[in-house]
């Protein structure tokens, strides 16, 4: 403790002058503004844990800059001070978020205790949300659930890749489909799982810092740097660097990345020194990789590389049977989360979360699940929560507007068949079906004849009947 960061805001000097050496006594790092343009300034550059914040400044309003430092880093304390201690800037300065507010004149010793303890309570909460967040991702580790036979495919490609020790491995898939929980899985179900595993999300670090980030860099590299750093790389010796988003590495990125995998070793920014890269590199996208070869934004040889050992995840909808084994799943994780007793989801709202296409996979999933778990107080939930695209009522599969196109791009989701107005034969419903069923099922005939309960030989006398390839 102690070597919390506090900056002191306040235009009248003599203030500023005696609460810096107050705390400076008390052991905590200090740094002082005078106006708003410099407390802006520093609270970039020092990054306090603490400001105490006067309300009026020769050229700002205490309250806009208590918005401003909280929306850009929500965990600062904010003390307002002021001498105009009135009711009405109390309650709007805690209601903006202030952490305390204090009156001019003070005495030093009460805000001395104050701000320890403030400190003490926002100490606390990071380390039990930092807690929280291990034991989240501990227990997310070895969760890989699934039933289908697409799944077992998953699963036993992520034991081979876990236990061969390639170098790398690619995995593919839509957003929220899991890549990152095989990417751990991968790691901890490997030799390398006592040593570090790093993420590092190649579409979120601008490009000129990536290599910096990867490799590090020696003192005096560029202006900023004033001693040697560690990368990633480096950090994680012995373990696994997960590059996610790796269709978003820049070029120039990618070169150096192809050129650590094949000589497996590396340098720093500014450094001459040959570092050995002793890491697994696991690579994740969303992103069509083959495309981005062809238009020239990723580097043929690199995928070729990559796409030595690749774990494709397929999109939930075309996983349906895992979606029961995945909601009992969030069930049980989410009651032991918020102290909940939920048993289950009703037979209905099981029917539509297994036909609904789940654009945002596995993470949608659980964030309905979620969301339904708040709202729905019944211990068998029921469909009444349920976001409306998900309820949305499937169009009637022989409806007025009914076209073949149409029952064709609904995939075969439909639940509720309706008579049209005008009537219908049943051959064309059989059409349409058979029709549906075969593209279900990539045009698999026994598939398609299995899923329509008629024999392959039935279904082939009908197709040829309706005139279907
Ligand atoms: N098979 C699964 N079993 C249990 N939980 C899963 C499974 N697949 C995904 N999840 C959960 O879904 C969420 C999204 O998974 P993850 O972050 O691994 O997806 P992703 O493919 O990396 O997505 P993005 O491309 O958006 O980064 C996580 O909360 C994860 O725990
Ligand atoms: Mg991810």
């Amino acid at each position: 403790m102690g070597s919390e960061r506090i900056l002191v805001v306040d235009d009248e000097k003599l203030i500023n002058w005696s609460l810096v050496e107050m705390l400076e006594d008390a052991g905590y790092l200090v740094e002082s503004a005078a106006c708003g343009a410099e407390a802006r300034k520093k609270f970039s550059s020092f990054g306090p844990d603490m400001i105490l914040l006067d309300i009026a400044l020769p050229d700002a309003n205490g309250m806009e800059l208590l918005q401003e430092f909280k929306e850009q880093d929500e965990h600062v304390m904010v003390i307002m001070i002021t001498a105009n201690a009135d009711l009405d800037s109390t309650v709007k300065s805690l209601k903006l978020g202030a952490d305390e507010y204090i009156g001019k004149p003070f005495n030093l010793d009460v805000i001395e205790h104050r701000v320890r303890q403030i400190l003490d309570k926002r100490r606390l909460k990071k380390q039990t949300t930092t807690a929280k967040r291990i034991l989240r991702r501990s227990s997310d580790f070895d969760q890989l659930v699934g039933s289908s036979a697409k799944m077992i495919e998953v699963f036993k490609m992520t034991k081979i890749c876990a236990e061969s020790d390639c170098k790398t491995i690619l995995i593919l898939g839509e957003s929220g489909t899991g890549k990152e929980l095989v990417a751990r899985a991968i790691h901890m179900h490997s030799s390398r799982a006592e040593a570090p595993f790093i993420d590092v999300n190649c579409a979120a670090i601008p490009d000129n810092l990536l290599e910096n980030e990867l490799f590090g860099h020696e003192k005096g590299a560029f202006t900023d740097a004033s001693q040697r750093e560690e990368g990633i790389f480096e950090c994680a010796d012995g373990g696994t660097v997960f590059l996610d988003e790796i269709g978003d590495m820049p070029l120039a990125m990618q070169t150096k990345i192809l050129k650590v995998i094949e000589t497996r070793r590396y340098r720093r920014v500014g450094g001459r020194a040959n570092l050995e890269a002793n890491v697994r590199i696991v690579t994740a996208t969303n992103q069509d990789l083959p495309a981005l070869v062809e238009q020239g934004l990723f580097r043929g040889d690199l995928y070729y590389r990559l796409n030595v050992m690749c774990i494709h995840l397929p999109p939930l909808r075309e996983r349906i049977d895992c979606i029961p084994s995945l909601v009992d799943y969030f069930i049980g994780r989410l009651n032991a989360e918020y102290g909940k007793k939920v048993q289950g989801v009703e037979a209905e709202t099981m029917a539509y979360l297994k036909q609904y296409d789940w654009p945002g996979n596995v993470r949608e999933l659980r964030n309905t699940i979620e969301r339904v778990m708040m709202l729905d107080p019944a211990p068998m939930l029921t469909p009444n929560f349920l976001p409306t695209e998900i309820k949305r009522p499937s169009a009637p599969l022989l409806s007025d507007s009914y076209t073949p196109a149409d029952s064709l791009s609904a995939g075969g989701r439909n639940m509720d068949i309706t008579l049209p107005p005008d009537g219908i034969t049943l051959e064309e419903v059989e059409k349409m079906l058979i029709q549906q069923a075969l593209l279900r099922y990539d045009g698999n005939q026994t598939k398609a004849a299995t899923c329509l309960g008629m024999s392959r030989d039935t279904i082939r006398y009908r197709m040829k009947k309706f005139g279907l390839n």
